[in-house]
């Protein structure tokens, strides 16, 4: 089934370099991106965004973190694309995470973690809906869609 999720290379992705990196591996593995931009996170916008954590320890970080600097995000679409794209990324902590994930490659501690991604379909649709309106989610066709699905 082809999905649409949400992912967003954090303040710490962007800061180190990593979003050509991050996004090559999104495109490479046949996703297409439908949305993108670099924002910085307001508070109200992360309280939102994290509101499932709201009460946690460590809730207060996470919201200082992620607000703390630029983000690149965006709307991926593709087969599989909510598992997909969280397979790519790795673990949470990406002490524990496979090499070849992005954050078994690109990060060291669990609250400095590269990368962003909706953990199911209903997270998908909610975030998308934070960081875009319907009016900035392209529709086109890849030039190469044709080998990446069978016809
Ligand atoms: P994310 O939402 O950022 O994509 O990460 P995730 O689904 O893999 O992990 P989640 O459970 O949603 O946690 C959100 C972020 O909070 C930080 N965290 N700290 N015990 C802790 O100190 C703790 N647990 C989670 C992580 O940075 C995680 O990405
Ligand atoms: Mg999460």
């Amino acid at each position: 089934m082809r999905d649409r999720t949400f992912f967003m290379i954090k303040p710490d992705g962007v800061q180190k370099g990593l979003v050509g990196d991050v996004l090559q591996r999104v495109e490479q593995k046949g996703f297409k991106i439908v949305a993108m931009k670099m924002l910085s996170i307001s508070n109200e916008m992360a309280q939102e965004h994290y509101n499932e954590h709201i009460g946690k320890p460590f809730f207060d970080d996470l919201v200082g973190f992620i607000t703390s600097g630029p983000v690149v995000a965006m709307v991926v679409e593709g087969e599989n694309a909510v598992e997909g794209i969280r397979t790519m990324m790795g673990k949470t902590d990406p002490k524990a995470s496979a090499p070849g994930t992005i954050r078994g490659d690109f990060g060291i501690h669990l609250s400095r973690n590269v990368v962003h991604g909706s953990d199911s379909p209903s997270s998908a649709e909610r975030e998308i809906s934070i960081f875009f309106p319907p009016e900035e989610l392209m529709e086109y066709t890849r030039i190469d869609e044709m080998w990446l699905y069978p016809q």
